[in-house]
C-alpha cells in the first residue's frame, strides 16, 4: 500500500483473524479487490494459540443452541450454508491432518499454523492484499464520491479509512476485529466502538469461557487442591455442562467451568455434582449392608482424588459425620454427605478476566445486522462478522466455527 497516496479497494477488512481472513479469501476468489488490515505484527494469532497449539478449528455437531446471543436465532442462517463439513472440505483441500479428541472437537494433529496457513493460501488465490503493523485511526462514511481520491473506481467509494500508511477507501468496510479476550494478542474494542459510531448498539460485555477465582475460605481450600481435576457435572440459570474440573490456585478452572462461566453472572451460584451420574446415597448404604469397616474417607477415596475427600470431610457440618464409624450414620447424615458431594454450592468473586479468556460474551447487536449478508441494516456498505457480534460458542470449536460461517457468508456480499 502507497504510503501516503489515497487508494481505492472494492473491500476493506480491518482484522485478520479468523473471521476476516475467510470473508477476504471468499470475497477476493469472488473477484472483489481486498485489503485485509491488521494492527498486530503478525496475522492470526488466536488461531496460533489456540486449542493449546493445535487449534480445535470446529466440531462435528454444531447446533444454534451451542451459542449464546440476545437473538437465539441470528446464528441459524449462517451456521447452515457454511457447515462444519464445508470447512472439514476446505481442510481436506489442503490434505491437513487432524483429529477428534472428544466431544466432535476436531484438533490439528500437528500445529495451529496449519490451519492458518491454508486460510493465507486462500487469500493468495483470492489476490487478498494483507498489511499487519497497521493502526485505523478514523473511519468515516462517504455520502457522496470523494473529490481527494485519485482511484478511477473510487465513484463506488462508501469508506474512508485514515490508517498508519495514509489514506484508504472502499466500497464494502468490514469489521473484524474480534473481542477483547487476551490483549496481548491484539484485542481491542475498536469494533464495537465503530459500531457506536454508526448507531449500531453494542450489549453488555463479559469476559467468558474463562476460569472462576474464589475468596475467603474457599480460596484456601481450592489452593489445597490446586492441580486435582475430576469430572463434574456443573450448573448455573438452567444449564449444565459434564466435563471436567481443575482447581487452580486461584479458584476453578477445566473444560466444565469454562462452559459454564458464559452463563454465570456476578453474585450468583454455581452447583457441582462432584460424583455425577452415580448416588453417594446408594453407594453408603451399599456400604454399610456389606458391613464396610474401613474409615468413611478411605472408602469415598475409592471413587474420589482422595486430597478432595480430605478437603470435603474437614467441611463445616461434614467433621462429625466424617469422624462417625459407617454403621452409625443415619439416613439423614448419609443425605447430608451425598448433598455435600453431590450439590456443592459454590459462589464465585469472579472470574480471571480479559486476561485469560478465551472469548468475550456479547457484542455488536444482531439486531442491527442482517442475519444473511452481515451488512448493517441502517448503514449500507458495512459488515460485522466474527466474535465482535453478540454471537458467542461453546468451547469446542464452535467460535471458530462462527468465524468461518460468518466470515464466508458475507464474503458473498461485500
Ligand atoms: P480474532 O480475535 O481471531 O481476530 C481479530 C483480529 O482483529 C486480530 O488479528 C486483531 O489483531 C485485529 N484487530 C483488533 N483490533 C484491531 C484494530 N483496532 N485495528 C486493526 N486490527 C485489529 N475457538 C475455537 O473455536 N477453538 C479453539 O481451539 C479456540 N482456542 C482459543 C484459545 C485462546 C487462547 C483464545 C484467546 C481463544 C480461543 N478460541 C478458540 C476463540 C477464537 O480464537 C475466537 O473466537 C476467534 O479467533 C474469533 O475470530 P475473529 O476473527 O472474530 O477474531
Amino acid at each position: 500500500m502507497p504510503d501516503t497516496l489515497p487508494e481505492f479497494f472494492d473491500v476493506i477488512v480491518i482484522g485478520a483473524g479468523a473471521a476476516g481472513l475467510m470473508c477476504a479469501a471468499t470475497a477476493g476468489q469472488r473477484g472483489r479487490r481486498v485489503l485485509v488490515l491488521d494492527h498486530a505484527n503478525k496475522v492470526g494469532k488466536k488461531i496460533l494459540m489456540s486449542g493449546g497449539g493445535r487449534c480445535n478449528f470446529t466440531n462435528l455437531k454444531v447446533e444454534p443452541t451451542h451459542y449464546l446471543s440476545a437473538n437465539h436465532h441470528f446464528c441459524i442462517s449462517a451456521l447452515r450454508r457454511y457447515t462444519s463439513a464445508d470447512f472439514i472440505e476446505l481442510v481436506d483441500r489442503y490434505a491437513l491432518e487432524y483429529h477428534e479428541k472428544t466431544l466432535g472437537q476436531l484438533f490439528c494433529n500437528h500445529r495451529a499454523k496449519d490451519v492458518l496457513n491454508i486460510l493465507l493460501a486462500e487469500c493468495e488465490l483470492g489476490g487478498v492484499q494483507i498489511e499487519t503493523r497497521c493502526v485505523v485511526h478514523q473511519v468515516s462514511a462517504l455520502s457522496e464520491q470523494s473529490a481527494d481520491c485519485q482511484s478511477a473506481d473510487c465513484s463506488s467509494a462508501r469508506y474512508r479509512l485514515h490508517t498508519a500508511r495514509g489514506v484508504v477507501y472502499c466500497e464494502s468496510l468490514v469489521v473484524a476485529t474480534g473481542g477483547l479476550s487476551i490483549p496481548t494478542l491484539g484485542s481491542s474494542g475498536f469494533g464495537y466502538d465503530l459500531a457506536r459510531q454508526f448507531g449500531l448498539a453494542v450489549t453488555d460485555l463479559q469476559a467468558a469461557l474463562v476460569p472462576f477465582v474464589l475468596n475467603g475460605e474457599w480460596l484456601a481450600r481450592v489452593q489445597a487442591l490446586a492441580g486435582v481435576a475430576l469430572p463434574v457435572e456443573v450448573s448455573c440459570q438452567k444449564q449444565s455442562f459434564r466435563e471436567a474440573l481443575l482447581f487452580t490456585h486461584k479458584g476453578l478452572s477445566g473444560p466444565a467451568i469454562l462452559q459454564i462461566s458464559s452463563y454465570w453472572k456476578p453474585g450468583e451460584k454455581v452447583t457441582i455434582d462432584l460424583l455425577p451420574g452415580e448416588s453417594l446415597v446408594e453407594q453408603l448404604q451399599a456400604w454399610q449392608k456389606e458391613g464396610r469397616k474401613a474409615e468413611l474417607k478411605t472408602l469415598l477415596a475409592q471413587r474420589l482424588p482422595k486430597r478432595l475427600v480430605q478437603v470435603w470431610l474437614d467441611l463445616p457440618g461434614l467433621q462429625t459425620l466424617a469422624s462417625k464409624p459407617l454403621a452409625e450414620l443415619s439416613k439423614v447424615d448419609i443425605q447430608i454427605l451425598a448433598d455435600a458431594f453431590h450439590a456443592w454450592p459454590c459462589w464465585p468473586a469472579g472470574t480471571e478476566g480479559y486476561k485469560t479468556a478465551e472469548v468475550t460474551l456479547g457484542g455488536v447487536s444482531t439486531d442491527a445486522i442482517s442475519s444473511k449478508t452481515f451488512e448493517a441494516k441502517t448503514q449500507p456498505g458495512l459488515f460485522f462478522i466474527g466474535e465482535v457480534l453478540d454471537v458467542t460458542g461453546w468451547l469446542g470449536g464452535y467460535n471458530f466455527q462462527w468465524a468461518w460461517a460468518s466470515g464466508w457468508c458475507a464474503g458473498q456480499y461485500v
